[in-house]
């Protein structure tokens, strides 16, 4: 079993957003979509992929297993699998990563005062005995065990280096240190994560321990805390693609990534990350939890590089230095030096879908030729942002339990938007039912709800172009929530039609609902509705 030799140059990026990211409301991912998404960040170079939960469900824990045999090969990424610090936990998580080249356990218990009282009911003592119990197992299990103090933010200082110190004792290879409630401020972190380094025994700078950040955005400084403590002497930093994560979400990665290489003469660290990937794994996470990434999002957000102001465009026109800190192509912003348009062949597109990552075989690229075609005719050049969404739209969808047949909407001034559609039922059954609503889109899912019975609150329902220009292609992602609120699905649809996209995204929301996301909790109640057409 192997682990990586230490640079203290470089920062490590540990990516979780397969495990603290899903657990965004409604980002459930299918195995499938966790699985390409892997290779996306073993594309990008993340040193560590935080695969899953391996204990929290059969499902998860199949998907990691999946994961740490086909992404952690000998030149791909550690696999890392959570475990709270109970054996079984800590046992299943083994199953889960033993077969990568690089496995990790990583394992965490709540160290504040607030989590010892009101979660765990354990005084400190016992939560020592716990920890040496939890990281002991996993290091006779595992070269590469990583812990967490769950809460560090909020947990007595003389108590964390207590902590700390016996977990490397117990054989801990790295320490995290989560703020796991957005709690603290750059400064006092950085002194809190020096300190740590320099109390901790058996943990300072040699001795092989690598120290980790771990912080939420709950105040929006998820970026500046992790930036703290990697100039306190952290060498890892967990994150996530876009951010996203619990609550207000995690360290988003091509954050930190960009400010390291970006102020490189300041920070005099590296990472691995190779940049120009950025923009497309921000794309595909995007695309397949269904949250939409906001324009003015730092790196990755579509106006990152946008330049409004006359005074702005005047000095980009004669210096990109004066208003541009990193250039767009540097983390992806690029456009294909092959413009596909209605006379590309089905050559050009499978070497420029493989340029993009994705590799079909003979089936799967003749059903994407013949959507690339009907796009083709309706918008002059067809980007890489449109291929993405194609893709996404294609093979990114949950089980298909039901299916947009055809859909036909008759709206203007008059105050009756109608929809007719035509759905098809998991037995293959097709039922044409048609409704009025106060819009077309409200016409489509009054429409949809007369076959799909599924009580369901819509949350969110967002629309946005791939790119510029009337005929661009339209992506949209709806959020709906079990009627109690307890749970949320979310949904992508991409068409050249923004009503049909938004069929689209309500039925892969509704279909994800009905999956119950591995639980099958969720079944349609009632008879699918339907019309006679004779
Ligand atoms: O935020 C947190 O504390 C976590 C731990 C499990 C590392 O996600
Ligand atoms: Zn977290």
């Amino acid at each position: 079993m192997a682990r990586r030799p230490i640079d203290e140059n470089v920062v490590l990026i540990f990516d979780t957003t397969l495990r603290d990211g899903e657990q965004s409301p409604g980002a459930t991912l299918s195995s499938a979509e966790k699985l390409e998404i892997a290779r996306q960040l073993a594309r990008l170079g993340v040193d560590i992929i935080e695969a899953g939960f391996p204990a929290a469900s059969p499902d998860d824990l199949a998907a990691v297993q999946r994961i740490a045999r086909e992404v952690g090969t000998k030149d791909g990424p550690t696999i890392a699998g959570l475990a709270r610090a109970v054996e079984k936990d800590i046992l299943t998580c083994w199953e889960g990563v033993k077969d990568a080249y690089y496995p990790r356990i990583h394992t965490f218990l709540g160290t504040s005062d607030i989590h010892l009282k009101y979660q765990t009911g354990l005084t400190r003592a016992q939560a020592l005995d716990v920890i040496r119990k939890a990281v002991t197992l996993a290091r006779s299990l595992c070269d590469d065990v990583e812990f967490s103090p769950m809460d560090a933010g909020r947990t007595d200082p003389a108590f964390l280096v207590e902590v700390c110190a016996l977990a490397v004792e117990c054989g801990a290879t790295t320490l995290n240190i989560p703020d796991t409630v957005g709690y603290v401020t750059p400064n006092e972190w950085y002194e809190t994560i020096a300190n740590l380094i320099a109390e901790t025994p058996g943990a300072g700078p040699g001795s092989g321990i690598i120290w980790s950040m771990h912080c939420h955005n709950d105040l929006g400084l998820a970026t500046a805390n992790t930036l703290a403590g990697i100039r306190a002497g952290a060498r890892q930093a967990e994150v996530t693609i876009n951010g996203i994560g619990e609550r207000a979400g995690n360290t988003s990665l091509e954050e930190v990534v960009m400010a390291l290489q970006t102020r490189s003469p300041y920070y005099k660290l590296r990472t691995n990350i190779n940049t120009r990937e950025l923009v497309k794994t921000s794309r595909m996470v995007s695309n397949y939890t269904g949250i939409h990434v906001q324009p003015n999002k730092a790196i990755v957000g579509s106006n990152a590089f946008a330049h409004e102001a006359g005074i702005h465009q005047d000095g980009m026109l004669k210096n990109a230095s004066t208003y541009e800190i990193m250039t767009p192509e540097s983390v992806g912003w690029t456009q294909s030096r092959l413009v596909l348009g209605k006379h590309s062949g089905r050559h050009a597109l499978k070497v420029r879908l493989e340029e993009l990552g994705y590799n079909l075989d003979k089936d799967a690229l003749n059903q994407v030729f013949s959507r690339f075609k009907v796009l083709a005719d309706a918008k002059k050049n067809v980007t890489d942002a449109d291929l993405q969404a194609l893709m996404a739209d294609e093979f990114h969808k949950p089980q298909e339990f039901y299916r947009l047949v055809d859909i036909q909407v008759t709206c203007g001034t008059m105050g009756m938007p109608t929809a007719t559609a035509k759905i098809a039922d998991p037995d293959g059954n097709e039922h044409i039912v048609a409704a009025v609503g106060v819009g077309p889109v409200d016409a489509c899912y009054r429409a949809v709800d007369q076959v799909v019975k599924m009580p369901n609150t819509l949350t969110e329902y967002s629309v946005h172009s791939v790119t510029e220009g009337i005929d661009a292609l339209g992506e949209v992602t709806v959020r709906i929530s079990t009627p109690d609120g307890s749970r949320s699905f979310g949904g992508y649809g991409a068409d050249s039609d923004i009503v049909v996209s938004s069929v689209k995204a309500y039925l892969a929301a509704l279909n994800r609902m009905i999956a119950g996301v591995g639980t099958g909790q969720f079944k349609p109640e009632g008879e699918a509705a339907t019309v006679e057409l004779k």
